[in-house]
């Protein structure tokens, strides 16, 4: 079996993780000092967010050399004694390759700038008048993704911020340099790798219009992407080390066939369609409840879909880019232990790769800002002055960004009670939530019932019995509005997963007899069951195993 199929991954956004010393940011030896802290959580892989050389308008995805480190984060020996320390431990690193864009800083774009033709290959260029924009594509981060350069004369094309550049992947060229990149880092022992965005590296050939959108139907999922990642995995030989894609808007179609391990491009995907089914319309800056029934059923269709072809999920709820999923999905306020407990629950148990964001494990919560100075990051102070511009107030803007800003999953790791909750000795670069004094991991060691407890236990279920990684899955009570369900089987023997997704009780149309099960895990006490359930508590989860049937 693959390797990381009973692996569990965590995420550290290294910025907010730990600072080892008092500059307000997270670093790199930040990370080192906390490796027992991960190892006695148990997990396999580590993959950190972009710590290379970067002006940072994007927090670190907007690279100026991938081959340096940006001094704010360390140096190399740092990394090198990371990647020592973790190997120690039988952690391995999972480095984070931006190779959509670069930084306007990086030298390629800059000789680009000087007029070099060379490096204008590197890039998206074309011709044309200052006011009149290539196409009407969108930015990711808002506004046209066009940018005009006056003394050359061109645009170049940046789905991102207007300081990321896209990279020019039909130049052989670029291909080639990235590959180095891999290779660079491989050698200096690193376990595997995150690509980002990865999906929309391919460009079309024509450059139109688009009347139906934002361009993303143009270049996402592009002409050449399945070619292009098979090339660099190939050419790389890192076929056979943990690799995942991020797949921005992407299809079941395209990530059956990036994840196959018959095809050698990636071991797993990102797939985001479960994390807009709060979106209203599909706009992210208009909120909504979310829609349980639309999140059980993309459950479905991706988990047996990919099952179907073999191929191999990632699975997650929250990221760097993400609100945090306690407060999204559960109820951060009465049953904030309860939801973060059966959220956790529902992802570890079902077919794929787990993914702890850092602070997960912890139940963090959303920030709670209430003043647009206490957001950092760009696209959620790009998007106030879009919603200000478009009418909104100040107090519906931050509404909106209180439940949307990537910075909600950005804030500080909560590591005590002491002072900045023990992340940094000096002034936190973005505010700290008020609850950490019980939401950190100090007093949920101690706690022997606290979420961190309990996903301790998830993760080593995963590597205790098979069939949480190998079992084929099946759903349940398929059409109940509250209940999220499955089977696992693997050689006639069964796992059983039931999740209350309300804060309200649920009850079962017909009892669900117990004999032969056995209660492996669950977010409340047990001792009521009496060999049978009938129903299921607020946000409760049960997770029974029932071995081969003699
Ligand atoms: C990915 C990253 C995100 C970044 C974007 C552009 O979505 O996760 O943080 O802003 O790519 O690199």
């Amino acid at each position: 079996m693959s390797q990381f199929k009973n692996s569990t991954i965590y995420q550290i956004y290294t910025k907010s993780f730990h600072d080892s010393g008092a500059k307000g940011i997270g670093d790199i030896k930040g990370v080192t000092e906390k490796l027992d802290y991960l190892q006695d959580l148990g997990i396999d892989y580590i993959w950190m967010t972009p710590f290379f050389k970067s002006p940072q308008n994007d927090n670190g995805y907007d690279v100026a050399d991938y081959l340096s480190i940006e001094p704010m984060f360390g140096t190399m020996e740092d990394v090198e004694e990371l990647i020592k320390e973790a190997d120690k431990r039988h952690i391995g690193l999972m480095f984070d390759m931006v190779f959509n864009h670069t930084s306007t800083q990086h030298e390629w774009f800059q000789r680009a700038l000087q007029g070099e033709k060379e490096y204008m290959d590197y890039y998206i260029f074309k011709d044309g008048e200052a006011d009149m924009p290539p196409t009407n594509w969108e930015s990711k981060f808002g506004g046209n993704a066009w940018e005009y350069v006056p003394h050359l004369k061109k645009w170049y094309l940046h789905l991102f911020d207007v300081t990321q550049a896209d990279l020019n992947w039909d130049n052989p060229k670029v291909r080639e340099e990235l590959k180095e990149v891999i290779r660079f880092w491989k050698k200096k022992g690193v376990k595997g790798f995150r690509f980002d965005v990865v999906n929309l590296i391919s460009k079309p050939e024509q450059f139109e219009n688009d009347d139906l959108g934002d361009g993303r139907r143009f270049y996402t999922d592009g002409p050449n992407i399945h070619g292009y990642l098979k090339e660099l995995v190939g050419d790389t030989g890192i076929a056979d080390m943990v690799t995942v894609g991020e797949m921005s808007s992407t299809s079941l179609e395209n990530c059956v066939r990036y994840a196959n391990p018959e095809e050698r491009e990636l071991s797993m995907v990102f797939n985001f369609h479960h994390l807009k089914v709060d979106y209203k319309d599909g706009n992210k800056w208009e909120i909504m409840e979310p829609d349980y029934a639309a999140l059980k059923n993309l459950y479905e269709v991706w988990q047996c879909g990919m099952q179907e072809k073999k191929a191999w999920n990632a699975l997650f709820w929250c990221n760097h880019d993400q609100p945090r999923a306690v407060s999204r999905f559960g109820d951060d306020q009465n049953y904030w232990k309860e939801s973060a407990k059966m959220l956790a629950t529902m992802i570890h148990m079902m077919r794929g790769t787990p993914y702890v964001f850092q602070g997960e494990e912890l139940g963090m919560t959303n920030a709670n800002y209430e003043e647009i100075s206490d957001y950092q990051d760009v696209e959620s102070t790009n998007y106030y002055d879009i919603m200000r511009a478009d009418g909104k107030s100040n107090e519906e803007a931050l509404e909106v960004l209180k439940k949307r800003s990537r910075d909600n999953g950005r804030t500080p790791m909560q590591w005590n009670t002491g002072e900045n909750a023990g992340f940094t000795k000096g002034k936190p670069w973005l505010r700290i939530p008020e609850n950490y004094v019980f939401v950190n991991v100090e007093s949920e060691q101690k706690d022997a019932d606290s979420i961190l407890q309990y996903y301790k236990t998830l993760i080593s279920l995963r590597k205790k019995y098979d069939i949480i990684a190998k079992g084929e899955i099946e759903f349940l009570y398929r059409e109940h509005p509250d209940l999220f369900a499955y089977i696992r089987t693997l050689k006639g023997q069964k796992l059983l997963v039931l999740n209350n997704l309300k804060g309200k009780q649920v009850e079962l149309a017909e009892a669900l007899h117990l004999e032969g099960y056995q209660m492996l895990l669950s977010n409340y006490e047990q001792e009521d069951k009496k060999g049978q359930i009938t129903s299921l508590r607020e946000y409760e989860s049960i997770v029974l195993l029932k071995n081969n049937d003699k």
